[in-house]
């Protein structure tokens, strides 16, 4: 399993933070925050032009962009596709979506495998899709095509120039794509403390140097660099923006689950460092990030950034 916090999971079983379904579920008040306002309104503007929607989330995770759109009262008569490459993902989604429809006063009921929510007489089928993206490209009828495509905290986990224009391929004219949480090149943890910089340097190398299927893929700086991938692909941004994650606490702790976000992140630097960097210095640096967040006294910033654009 991989992706910008996980693709060494393989090594995370003996973890005490191995749940990456209860990780992306913590992420969301963290993503919450950070998404790009500018992005955003732009995204609902063009939302706001469609009778009838057809969205494909790539990378959906457990579903959380779903509960978000619907939370801010975006989609009307909606298809979604949410595409995971991971069944454990997926099948949270699963479970996760209908139960927080019903607690958020959406009729639920199921259309085969399909999950259909009403509210207000607008209506959002959610498809589920447990498949590779890559995998899914190359299956596709050639007339399956979306109005809107998203990708939430993943395309810097990929090849982005030699994806994109896949990507694209899946839009209608005049589609638009809304990519967001892209990493940017700063991890900043506060209060400083001895090999910050060491580790924090092999850190982003580690996701420069991530190799899958023999291919490089993944880019430490994917956000200033997806202004020219985008433009080369033929795609038009329309608004971009940063979407920074601040995350801080005080005595009483952080807010939400954000907790274990944190314990997730230093959990996977530490995991992922492993033999990169000497074990005792590594070790230490965790257990001191560990313990500041149980003391609420970590400050957590990861510089990332939005785009919401149209291809012709
Ligand atoms: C950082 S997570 C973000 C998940 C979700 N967008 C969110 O923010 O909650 C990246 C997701 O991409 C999925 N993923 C990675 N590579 C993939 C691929 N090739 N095809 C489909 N999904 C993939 C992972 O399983 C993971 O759920």
């Amino acid at each position: 399993m991989f992706n910008r916090f996980g693709y060494y999971f393989v090594k995370k079983t003996m973890s005490n933070y191995n749940n990456f379904p209860r990780y992306l579920a913590s992420k969301k008040s963290v993503d919450d925050r950070a998404l790009n306002q500018r992005a955003w309104d732009a995204l609902a503007v063009s939302l706001d032009t469609y009778e009838d929607v057809e969205i494909l989330e790539i990378g959906g995770g457990i579903g959380t962009m779903i509960e978000r759109l619907l939370e801010r009262h975006v989609l009307q008569h909606v298809r979604y596709t949410l595409l995971d490459e991971q069944s454990e993902n997926i099948a949270a989604a699963r479970e996760r979506l209908p139960k927080w429809a019903e607690e958020n006063s959406f009729v639920v009921s199921w259309e085969g495998e399909k999950l259909v929510l009403w509210k207000n007489g607008q209506v959002t089928k959610v498809a589920f899709l447990a498949e590779d993206l890559f995998d899914f490209l190359a299956c596709r009828a050639a007339d399956e095509k979306y109005d809107l495509l998203i990708a939430h905290a993943f395309l810097d986990l990929v090849d982005i120039p030699a994806t994109l224009p896949k990507l694209f391929e899946l839009l209608k004219p005049q589609g638009h794509f809304y990519f967001t949480i892209n990493f940017d090149g700063e991890t900043i943890f506060e209060p400083a403390i001895p090999h910050d910089e060491e580790i924090m340097a092999a850190y982003h190398r580690t996701m420069d140097e991530r190799i899958i299927d023999g291919k490089l893929s993944g880019d430490s700086h994917a956000g200033r660099h997806l202004f020219s991938h985008l433009r080369e692909a033929g795609g038009e941004i329309v608004e971009a923006g940063s979407s920074d994650w601040v995350v801080f606490g005080d005595e009483n702790g952080y807010p939400a689950d954000e907790a274990y976000f944190l314990h997730f992140i230093v959990d996977t630097v530490h995991g992922g460092l492993d033999g990169e960097i000497e074990s005792r210095r590594l070790d230490a640096w965790a257990s001191v990030r560990h313990a500041q967040i149980e003391s609420g006294t970590l400050v957590y910033i990861a510089h990332q950034l939005d785009f919401f654009g149209k291809i012709p």
